[in-house]
């Protein structure tokens, strides 16, 4: 037996007025499309935008059901829009930020696990990494340079 010690890179802002000024615009859009969210069930809204290469900015929100598997979460919803719309766009950042209507969300705010492994799908096949900045309604915001900081251990294509 030996053991496998895998290290991971975050890095943590204080506030946005600290984040370079084309992520700054990136997180505001964010929290824009957050506060459009349909979330009548959870009462939390989560907003994610995307930006590509080209500079192009794309954003999405969390869309609930009354069948609740049915909804789909911001992250995904941004980048099915951006792999439907943009199919050989690379996408360079994605910021997230969710808040609560119940409490105030202080916390950043990483994304789900399928959500990670969606956005590990399409780093993968763009073959180069995706930064993704995460909030809650106030507070730090993390930064990882890779969704591979954040699933280390990737399934993708060469498993199949
Ligand atoms: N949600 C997201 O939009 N992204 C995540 O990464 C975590 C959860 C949404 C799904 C649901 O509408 C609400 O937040 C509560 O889970």
């Amino acid at each position: 037996m030996k053991k496998i010690n895998i290290e991971i890179n975050l890095e943590v802002f204080e506030s946005i007025s600290e984040l370079p000024s084309s992520i700054q615009e990136l997180m505001n859009k964010a929290h824009k499309a957050r506060e459009k969210a349909y979330a009548p069930y959870s009462q939390y809204k989560v907003g994610a935008a995307i930006r590509l290469e080209s500079g192009e900015i794309i954003s999405g929100n969390n869309q609930e059901n009354a069948a609740y598997p049915s909804g789909m979460c911001a992250e995904r919803v941004a980048v099915f829009h951006t792999g439907a719309n943009y199919p050989n766009a690379t996408i360079e950042s994605m910021a997230l930020t969710a808040r609560s209507l119940n409490n105030k969300t202080t916390a950043a705010v990483p994304p789900c696990g399928a959500c990670r492994q969606v956005l590990a799908e399409y780093e993968v096949k763009q073959k180069t990494p995706i930064t993704i900045y995460f909030m809650g309604e106030k507070g730090k915001i993390v930064k990882a340079n890779s969704i591979k900081d954040l699933l280390p251990l990737i399934f993708d294509n060469t498993y199949l």
